[in-house]
């Protein structure tokens, strides 16, 4: 490896599928779910046909949060095939960005034409309350790194991907619609990805406000990126645990963090039902 290596080839993408294959067969999940810090509910409803732990898939990094059990869940939800990663890779546990964003590399060589994500974040809009659900309509990288430096794989996706539509319109309205029908009050806004693992300051937060941004947390943006340059639509709601208002800020712990998603994932875990029983997989 070099300096212009960007860790991952194509060789050890069919080395993954290929091991993946060989357990799964020739299931076909058409959609990807990846469960953020405190969401796991959402696998629980899966009707399960193979299940991998991550530290036995080749090439495939493995979670080092307490928090995250770190499995490929593959089965059937909704009547739609779905793979659900329960365990994501986070930048601050000291991954590089390709391998915080390899799996979706994977997931879509397995078959997935949707992406749809989930995040903890905190709430930076005032109006926005701790315990609700944002879905993602743009994002500001503030972890000043991304997966796709380095050497660009022309086979995989082109050197500039364009990032005008980082969240699919047609998923966004999608999820619109599915919180309509179900009453639950589904936020919009920009998400702002910081490095962490420490929150951040009273200050930090006011800057982020300030540009723009509505929630704040530590992942997403690498693994929508690489979405991208392959070609995958994608969607992502985050689940505010906390708000980060600077004037009436509170010490907040991850064990808070941790509580309040596993509270509002109960709603995450309906709208995740309704959206996936409406996707059209043709044209999701
Ligand atoms: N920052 C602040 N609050 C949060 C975060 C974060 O990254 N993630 C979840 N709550």
């Amino acid at each position: 490896m070099d300096q212009f290596d960007n860790h991952y080839s194509p060789k050890e993408l069919r080395t993954t599928v290929s091991y993946i294959r060989q357990i799964i067969g020739d299931y076909k999940p058409g959609i990807g779910i990846i469960l953020g810090t405190g969401l796991s509910a959402v696998a629980e409803q899966i009707d399960v046909h193979h299940t991998i732990n991550y530290d036995e898939i080749p090439h495939f990094p493995v979670s080092t949060v307490e928090s995250h059990s770190g499995k490929l869940i593959f089965g059937q939800l909704q009547g739609k095939s779905v793979v659900a990663m329960q365990g994501r890779f986070h930048y601050y546990e000291g991954y590089s960005m390709q391998q915080v964003a390899w799996p979706v590399r994977v997931l879509k060589a397995i078959g997935i034409s949707c992406l749809l994500i989930s995040n903890a974040a905190g709430a930076l809009n005032p109006e926005f309350q701790k315990g609700s659900l944002m879905l993602i309509n743009d994002h500001i990288n503030f972890l000043f790194n991304n997966p796709l430096i380095g050497k660009n794989q022309e086979e995989w996706g082109p050197r500039f991907p364009d990032m005008n539509e980082p969240y699919s319109v047609e998923l966004q309205s999608v999820f619109t619609k599915a919180a309509q029908k179900l009453n639950i009050s589904l936020q919009k806004g920009v998400y702002a990805a910081m490095q962490g693992p420490m929150l951040e300051t009273r200050v930090e937060y006011a800057m982020l406000r300030k540009l723009g941004a509505d929630a704040v947390g530590m992942s997403t943006q690498p693994e929508v990126a690489v979405a991208k340059h392959i070609g995958l639509q994608c969607a992502a709601v985050s689940v505010l645990t906390d708000e980060c208002n600077p004037e009436t800020l509170q010490p907040v712990t991850l064990q808070e963090i941790i509580e309040t998603a596993g509270k509002a994932e109960k709603i995450l875990v309906r709208l995740i039902n309704e959206v996936i029983k409406n996707l059209d997989m043709k044209n999701p």
